[in-house]
């Protein structure tokens, strides 16, 4: 395929149209290598006939959107950071404010806000907090209101919670239904949407890595804004926030912040 750069920024005026992703406020060498390697695997000549496919497809749009977006997920993903959250920010939060507002943003197929969900019935059982998971995704969403996962999901998650919250059904793994019921899934784009607000904890994890450093500063001043005075936002572990201090974040450690 031969690659043209006038007409890259074409393609991607065109796809903000089709699918409504706007390129320019992800990390451009990455994303345009990714494509690149799809129109290949597609058979597309050059963009033009890739956006004329995805303009009559909306099939193709979804497998698209869904290769695009990149869904890697697990449960209990990075065992300190959860260590960190199970064992500090929950409790903290819960003795501060009782029933918590919990927002997974970019959560995928859902096993970081379930395991949120697990944790927190664990720390108090039986108490509905507000949990909700966004995607701009709806394969990915689709399969987190389904809750069925892959062995390979659920192996960082410890023995007792797999056993107590999942039933096995040959190798895929079935999240109860008690669990399920506890999380509320809408799709939302980062880049464009309105944010709800008034959250105790928000979680964005290995999203930003995919974003300009421009579009992580703004988005990190709209997270916190979404969160009451002392509640945390966790990152990924590969990603730091720029300047947190300019949207009233402080680092608490690993890649936990709070608000002040
Ligand atoms: C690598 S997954 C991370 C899943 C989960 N947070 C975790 O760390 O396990 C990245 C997710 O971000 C979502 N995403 C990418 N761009 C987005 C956007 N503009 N708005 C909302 N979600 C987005 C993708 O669809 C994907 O599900």
């Amino acid at each position: 395929m031969e690659v043209v750069a006038a007409d890259y920024e074409v393609f991607k005026r065109k796809l903000k149209g089709t699918i409504g992703l706007d390129l320019n406020q992800y990390k451009q060498q990455q994303m345009q290598r990714r494509i690149n390697q799809w129109l290949q695997r597609v058979g597309a000549a050059n963009y033009d006939e890739y956006i004329k496919m995805l303009q009559s497809d909306p099939e193709e749009r979804e497998r698209f959107t869904g290769y695009l977006t990149i869904n890697t997920s697990q449960f209990y993903r990075d065992v300190s950071v959860f260590r960190e959250i199970e064992d500090k920010v929950l409790p903290d939060l819960v003795q501060r404010f009782r029933r918590l507002r919990v927002w997974s943003a970019g959560c995928s197929t859902g096993p970081e806000i379930y395991t949120i969900a697990m944790l927190l019935e664990e720390l108090t059982p039986g108490v509905r907090h507000t949990l909700l998971g966004t995607d701009f995704d709806v394969g990915a969403l689709a399969q987190a209101e389904e809750g069925v996962y892959a062995d390979n999901l659920l192996n960082s998650l410890p023995a007792k919670y797999k056993q107590k919250y999942f039933t096995q059904d040959g190798r895929l793994w079935r999240l109860s239904e008690a669990i399920k019921d506890r999380v509320r899934y809408k799709r939302h784009n980062l880049l464009e949407d309105p944010y709800e607000t008034g959250f105790h904890l928000i979680l964005c994890r290995n999203v930003f890595i995919y974003f300009t450093q421009e579009t992580q500063m703004r988005l990190t001043q709209q997270f916190s804004e979404s969160l009451v005075s002392g509640g945390y936002f966790i990152v990924g572990n590969a990603e730091n926030l720029l300047e947190p201090e300019m949207a009233d974040l402080k680092r608490v450690s690993y890649c936990i912040y709070q608000r002040a």
